[in-house]
């Protein structure tokens, strides 16, 4: 059977999403921060839509940012040596991060504040504030993906 006499990556191609081997400690790395990101992406995209509402459910609000807040201090150790593009993983995180890690800190350091303020806006009860705090969260995940992250 001609399959056999493919390469390993490129049998990696056919079957879709295997990064290096498999299940190293980089790929394994690599799916978890994603897992983590899209958990993170929702979170943000349902206080988005909460303020949307004439009428935003401050409780589900609060939900969400105290989840934002628990992994923002986390990001900085989900790219762990071994899990970068360049060990054959498959990911969108971009070489610069292992390049350029006090960047990369800083980014994340931005992000942990800006989650922060967003929590203790919501756990205040204040509607308003809540909004003004979105925009720095907002801009620091943008922030951080032009820089570090392949672009769609
Ligand atoms: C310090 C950098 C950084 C910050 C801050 C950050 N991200 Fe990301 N994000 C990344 C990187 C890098 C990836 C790609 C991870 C991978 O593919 O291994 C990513 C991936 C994602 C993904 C796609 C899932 C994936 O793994 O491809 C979503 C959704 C996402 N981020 C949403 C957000 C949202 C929403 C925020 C802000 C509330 C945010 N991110 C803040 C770096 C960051």
């Amino acid at each position: 059977m001609k399959l056999y006499l493919l390469p390993g990556a490129l049998l990696c191609v056919a079957l879709a999403g295997c990064g290096g081997t498999p299940d190293s400690p980089g790929a394994k790395a690599a799916h978890e921060r994603h897992e983590n990101f899209e958990a993170i992406g929702k979170a943000f995209k349902t206080i988005g839509d909460e303020l949307k509402k004439d009428a935003p459910d401050l409780a589900a609000i609060k939900a969400q940012t105290t989840k934002i807040n628990g992994f923002a201090p986390q990001v900085k150790d989900w790219f762990p040596a071994g899990s970068s593009p360049k060990d054959g993983v498959k990911t969108d995180a971009l070489a610069a991060i292992w390049e350029q890690p006090d960047e990369f800190g800083k980014a994340s350091a931005r992000f942990t504040e800006a989650a922060a303020a967003l929590d203790a806006a919501a756990q205040s009860g204040d509607l308003a504030a809540v909004r003004g705090a979105t925009g720095p969260l907002g801009a620091a995940c943008k922030g951080c993906h032009e820089r570090f992250r392949e672009k769609d």
